[in-house]
């Protein structure tokens, strides 16, 4: 199946005034499958050239029927810019097959109890789960610890508390703001360590609880402090870095270690069905010496984050400017990511599939 499509906008629903809604068509002869919890590349061109923007889906596979992206306005972005004041319905975009670790996997069998943690438009991937753990397993609850700064930026609030109606006694919701109106009654200050562990106090305890976490890093960083603190098993806690783009991407420092150098070398890619010989040079990624050849890579937020650009080390070595994307499992198998990746020795091969 081709690793790209392109989609119809059906609508846009404007969420915030800084965040809308893009509501995608699925394709009538090539439906495109997704787990909740996963993130689309769209290829937006902007200005004469090509960018690409990773952005969750808000959408559950399962109660929906659109693929459904949210875009929060990014002060000096491209592309989240030209989305929100540009993208009319009617239009085609282009976009790479769903991708992203951040999932869950419904299961109509289980009784537990789902617990989300997100911050400003971290709720995207987060509404999708809920959703779709909602509709999938009758006697599993959801719990949204939700952290804005004010009723206005609350991304999907009507519909938060539509599905808190409709599931009622399986769905909260529980709003915090950093900056509300003085006739706000519900929790205020910034989801930090202190904050989470008083909200999950207050929340049921069942013994099969998974966690989600999403947001910005600082906001991530307390909400899975207040978990260690609570001695939650770390397979329990599942996060997603906010993938918000706000530069242009840049190229990471090269990191020299001990076990080899980085220099110029050329690596062979082996990708759909063809062998490519490339030469990279010391400062530049495995990644973007194949695009300055012309070679059509997969690829998406070229910070090591989104594992577009994974792909296998056969041969050779191959240091990583940035692990975090890929697990110590995936490490340990030879996976690499291309974004961030530079050939250690002159036998590398890198398979991609
Ligand atoms: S392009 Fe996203 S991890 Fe490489």
């Amino acid at each position: 199946m081709s690793k790209y499509h392109f989609l119809k906008v059906e609508k846009i629903v404007r969420e915030t005034p800084d965040s809308i809604s893009v509501h995608f068509e699925q394709p009538a002869n090539q439906r495109i499958s997704y787990k909740s919890g996963q993130f689309l590349t769209l290829l937006v061109p902007v200005n004469g050239k090509t960018e690409r923007r990773s952005y969750s889906m808000c959408s559950s596979p399962i109660s929906e029927n659109n693929l459904v992206v949210t875009v929060k306005r990014v002060e000096g972005g491209k592309v989240s810019n030209f989305l929100n004041d540009q993208l009319k319905p009617g239009a085609l975009v282009e976009v790479m097959e769903p991708m992203g670790t951040f999932t869950i996997e419904p299961n109509a069998d289980k009784q537990r109890h789902i617990i989300l943690i997100g911050a400003g438009s971290g709720i995207t991937p987060l509404m999708s789960i809920a959703k779709t753990i909602l509709h999938t397993e009758s006697r599993s609850r959801v719990s949204v610890l939700y952290g804005n700064r004010n009723e206005q930026s609350i991304i999907f609030k009507e519909e938060l508390a539509s599905l808190t109606q409709k599931f009622a006694g399986r769905l909260d919701v529980i709003h915090v703001l950093s900056q509300p109106a003085s006739s706000w009654t519900g929790h205020i200050g910034r989801l930090n360590q202190s904050l989470v562990l008083k909200m999950l106090e207050h929340l049921p305890k069942w013994a099969d609880t998974e966690y989600f976490i999403c947001g910005p890093d600082g906001m991530m960083e307390e909400a899975k402090q207040a978990l260690r603190i609570l001695q939650i098993p770390s397979e329990r806690v599942h996060s997603e870095s906010f993938l918000t783009v706000t530069k242009e991407p840049v190229h990471g420092e090269v990191v020299e270690d001990t076990t080899g150098e980085v220099k110029d070398y050329t690596v062979t890619i082996m990708y759909e069905g063809a062998e490519y010989k490339v030469a990279v040079p010391a400062q530049k990624t495995i990644l973007e010496a194949a695009l300055d050849n012309d070679i059509d890579l997969p690829y998406s937020c070229q910070s090591g984050m989104c594992t577009a650009c994974m792909g296998k080390c056969v041969s050779g070595k191959v240091l990583l400017d940035e692990e975090d994307g890929l697990s110590e499992t995936e490490i340990k198998q030879g996976y690499i990511l291309t974004c961030v990746g530079h050939p250690l020795t002159s036998d590398v091969v890198i398979e991609i599939d």
